[in-house]
Parts: structure tokens; C-alpha cells; sequence
């Protein structure tokens, strides 16, 4: 059955596939192992917090607590830090690199083999569809391990006729968008460097991050060679303080890397800072409409816009703007918001309260800047933290729902006229992570390629991921390459 209904916005009807659901399809809970209450990982085994201090973790989709996680204060990031030198000076640093590479197989390959179990603790812990964190988070991790597993003992032929040389401690702290993806990007490539990790997972989502603990204890890698804090702000600074880290790896919000920069100017260690993003999918005239729409809806419902590279902006020439925006809106309204452990579902929970509020505080702005509002006719689970997929029409570049990050699955919508127009409007933000274009011609990708500036940009499609690619911003997202040949530079001297 199917029905019509009138769109507002230019009178034409859109066309919903009709009042029919999918089935349930739940992923099973049964298989996983959860324990109540989880301490810290230092020096390859879970200890007590010297803090005595726990918090609660939930499942966003159903606000019920799932387990305890132990906060870390200094004393025990002290502990943490001292283990991890201790391992990088007696152990690790001595190791032949064809060894350690053993260690970084072992992991890739263990993480395969509970790929089904991490996934499902990705999805409950964070809200982000089991759909993506199966296909996506967590095969893209154990790819992560297994890319520099091979690097670790070909590193003089990666930087030839230069002395590659590990550099201590890394301090590493993660976000909550892509949790177990975040502790890969981080851990991998320290290891492979020769050095040895302090890791904080982000407070809303450390199951995951304990979990990889737990397989790191049973790969039988070297105690100390990685440990794992858990707890909020106060223990990412601590790592961060501590004099015996060498390395500081951030991505999180704009503001905090400027603590973290601020925190550690003066001192001999080395940083880099992953940041926010603003990014603008640009699609011209001659691009293919329906691909692109995909890529659109790919680029910011994805994740619940939970994505630094999300492409929050939509850049559309004006001969397509109409079509573009009216299949947009059709897609939109077949888009199933709801439990993320279902199969079906595309767009999962938002992460935490507080980052619902802040969504729904730049919806706010978002009207009274005066742009027009469309959300799809979806309803929302009456637990947990949901969203629905908006859109911002008739927007300015000066609007605050086109210059800020949202981080939440709400696109702004502008059009162009020209290329140079398109170039300008995408680089006019503070950010530059990455960037869409759609069109039919190489020769106008390749013109933007060079005058975007941003660190990644797509082409004909958006949010394609593979850990052989460096990835990283300009500007307020940052700097330093993670991924890739780029993404061992920040854990080496040279
Ligand atoms: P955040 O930057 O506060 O948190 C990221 C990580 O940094 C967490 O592990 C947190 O515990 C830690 N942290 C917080 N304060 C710290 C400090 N002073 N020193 C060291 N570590 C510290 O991000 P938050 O508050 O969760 O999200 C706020 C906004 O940041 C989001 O709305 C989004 O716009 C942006 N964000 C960007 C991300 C990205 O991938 N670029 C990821 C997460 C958030
Ligand atoms: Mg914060």
C-alpha cells in the first residue's frame, strides 16, 4: 500500500513507500559476556581503582544502566603511566619488530573472531545501529590492527634512509562516536611504532574499549605494553599532565584540544589533535541525483551525525536544487529511527542527554536564525536519547547551524551558482575535515580537490573508510595524519 502526501515546501508530492513496517529484527543479547562492575587495565591485568570511585554506564536507547566503570584519578593514571614506561624500557623497546608485529596479528585477528559480540556491546553501550557496528566499527578495527601489524617490522623501508625511532609513552584519548574504531586508530599504530599506551575511552562508551582490554590480556601481550584508564575529563588531564608521557593523541571537541595544547606548550611532548568538522557534500548539476542523495543521507544520518567528518552541509547547484531536496525529503521519510539492535533500524540513539540537548538547542537556534525546518514524519521511542533526521532550508553562511558543529543528524541546506561560489561557501567555516563533491566530470573534481581545504575530500560518494588512506584536518579540526604511512609519523622520530 502506498500514499502521497503533500510537501509543504514546493507543492510537489512526495511519495512515502507505504504505512508498512519491517518485522522486528533484534540481534541477540544472549551471547555476550558483561561484567557488573569493571575496574582499570594496568599492567596486563583489571585492577581496583585507588580513587574507590565507580560511575554508572547506560544504554542510550533504554537509559538502563549496563555495567559499573571505574573513574581513574591521578594516582592511577600515575600507576598506568609508570607501568606503560616501565614495559616500553624493559620490554617493548627491545623487542625484535618482527615479534611485536605477532602481538598487533594476534589482536586483528582476535577481534575477528568476537566481532559478533563486540558489536553488539558497541550498539548497546553506544546507540549507533547494530548494522554499523557490525559492518562497519568493528570490521574496520580489526583492519586497522592488521595494516600496521605489517608495518611494524618494515619500518625502516616506510621512511628510507632515515632512522626510525619509537618515542616512549603515548598518552591516547578517544571519543564516544566511534568507540572500539577510536581505540584501534590510537593503539595500532603506537604498537607498531614501538611504543607503548595509555588509553581513556570517552566516559559514555568504555565497554568496548574493556573489552579490546580483555583480548589484549589473553593475547598474551607483554604487561604494560597497553593500558586502559576509564573516567571523564579529569582523568584525560591527568594523562595528559603526566611527565612521562611522550605523545599526546586527542580526538574530541575543538575546545578541549585547546586545553590539551594549552596544557602541554613548554614541554618536549609531542601532540595531535583530531577535531570537530563542518563539512559540505557539494553537488553540481550534472551530478547523479540518486547517488548523491544516498551519499547525502550517508554522510549525515549516518551514525546519528556523530561523525567529525559528517557532512553536515549540503552545497546544491541550483538547477538540481529542487530535485535534490525533494528526494532528499523522500528518502528522509523511509529512513526507521528506533531500537538500534535492530537490523533494520538506520538511525540509532543519540549518544547521551546531554548530547541530545545540545542537538536540540541548535534546532532551536536554527529556527529562530530563521531557516526553514523539515523533519521527517517519523516517531521517536518514548525511552532513550532520539532525533529525527532534519533538515535546515534556506540557510546563510552566517547562520550558526552552518558555521558550528552540531554533531547530530541535522543537515543545513544552501545552493550555489557557480564553482567559485561553491568552493568559497565550503571553505567560509572554522573547520576543514573533509568535503563531498558530486558531479559527472573528473576534471571539475580534480579542480576542487586542489582548492577545498579540507583533509579528506570525497568524490561521488562520502564516508568511505580503509585504514591504508591518512586521514586528519585544517584549520580548528586540527592537524596530524591518522591511517596509513602519515598515520605512523606521529608515534616516530625520524
Ligand atoms: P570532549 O572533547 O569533551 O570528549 C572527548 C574525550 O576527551 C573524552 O574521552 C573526554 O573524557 C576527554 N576529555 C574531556 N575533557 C578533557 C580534558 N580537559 N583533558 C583531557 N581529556 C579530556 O567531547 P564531548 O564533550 O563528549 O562532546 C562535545 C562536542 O565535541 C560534541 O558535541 C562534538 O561537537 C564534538 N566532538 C567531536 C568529536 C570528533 O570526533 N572530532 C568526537 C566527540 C565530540
Ligand atoms: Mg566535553
Amino acid at each position: 500500500m502506498s500514499k502521497v502526501k503533500k510537501s509543504e515546501a514546493e507543492g510537489t508530492p512526495l511519495k512515502f513507500f507505504g504505512d508498512w513496517k519491517y518485522a522486528p529484527a533484534p540481534e541477540s543479547k544472549e551471547h555476550i559476556r558483561l561484567k557488573k562492575q569493571y575496574g582499570l587495565f594496568i599492567n596486563g591485568e583489571f585492577v581496583q581503582p585507588k580513587s574507590k570511585k565507580y560511575f554508572d554506564t547506560i544504554n542510550p536507547a533504554t537509559e538502563e544502566k549496563i555495567a559499573e566503570i571505574a573513574i581513574a584519578d591521578e594516582k592511577d593514571v600515575d600507576l598506568a603511566v609508570n607501568a606503560a614506561s616501565k614495559a616500553y624500557n624493559n620490554v617493548w623497546k627491545k623487542m625484535h619488530a618482527k615479534e611485536r608485529a605477532k602481538y598487533i596479528y594476534r589482536i586483528a585477528r582476535m577481534i575477528q573472531e568476537r566481532a559478533r559480540e563486540l558489536a553488539v556491546i558497541e550498539t548497546m553501550n553506544g546507540g549507533k545501529p547494530i548494522r554499523e557496528s557490525r559492518d562497519i566499527d568493528v570490521p574496520l578495527a580489526a583492519n586497522h590492527f592488521f595494516y600496521y601489524a605489517g608495518w611494524a617490522d618494515k619500518l625502516n623501508y616506510a621512511f628510507p634512509n632515515r632512522t626510525p625511532q619509537s618515542l616512549g609513552v603515548a598518552g591516547q584519548i578517544i571519543p564516544w562516536n566511534f568507540p572500539l574504531l577510536m581505540a584501534a586508530w590510537k593503539i595500532a599504530p603506537a604498537l607498531a611504532a614501538g611504543n607503548t599506551v595509555v588509553l581513556k575511552p570517552a566516559e559514555t562508551t568504555s565497554l568496548t574499549a574493556l573489552k579490546l582490554a580483555e583480548i589484549i590480556a589473553e593475547s598474551g601481550l607483554p604487561e604494560g605494553v597497553v593500558n586502559i584508564v576509564t573516567g571523564f575529563g579529569k582523568t584525560g588531564a591527568a594523562i595528559v599532565q603526566h611527565p612521562n608521557v611522550n605523545k599526546v593523541a586527542f580526538t574530541g571537541s575543538t575546545d578541549v584540544g585547546k586545553i590539551i595544547q594549552k596544557a602541554i606548550a613548554g614541554t618536549s611532548k609531542r601532540v595531535t589533535l583530531e577535531l570537530g568538522g563542518k563539512a559540505a557534500n557539494i553537488v553540481f548539476d550534472d551530478a547523479p541525483i540518486d547517488q548523491a542523495v544516498e551519499g547525502i543521507v550517508n554522510g549525515i544520518f549516518f551514525n546519528q551525525g556523530h561523525v567529525c567528518c559528517a557532512g553536515s552541509r549540503l552545497l546544491v547547484q541550483e538547477g538540481v536544487a529542487d530535485i535534490v531536496i525533494r528526494k532528499l525529503k523522500e528518502r528522509m521519510e523511509t529512513l526507521i529511527v528506533g531500537d538500534p539492535m535492530d537490523k533494520n533500524t538506520d538511525i540509532g540513539a543519540i549518544n547521551s542527554k546531554e548530547q541530545l540537548k545540545k542537538i536540540q538547542q541548535y534546532i532551536t537556534i536554527g529556527i529562530n536564525e530563521g531557516a526553514e525546518l523539515y523533519q521527517s514524519s517519523c516517531t521517536l521511542p518514548n525511552k532513550g536519547f532520539f532525533c529525527k533526521p532534519t533538515l535546515f532550508l534556506n540557510t546563510s553562511q552566517s547562520h550558526r547551524v552552518v558555521q558550528e558543529e552540531i554533531f547530530g543528524p541535522v543537515l543545513a541546506v544552501q545552493t550555489f551558482r557557480t564553482v567559485e561560489e561553491a568552493i568559497e561557501k565550503a571553505n567560509n567555516i572554522p573547520y576543514g575535515l573533509s568535503a563531498g563533491i558530486w558531479t559527472d566530470k573528473g576534471s571539475k573534481i580534480f579542480n576542487m580537490t586542489t582548492k577545498l581545504r579540507a583533509g579528506v575530500v570525497w568524490a561521488n560518494t562520502y564516508n568511505k573508510f580503509d585504514p591504508t588512506s591518512p586521514f586528519g584536518g585544517y584549520k580548528e579540526s586540527g592537524f596530524g595524519r591518522e591511517g596509513g604511512l602519515h598515520g605512523l609519523l606521529p608515534y616516530l622520530q625520524l
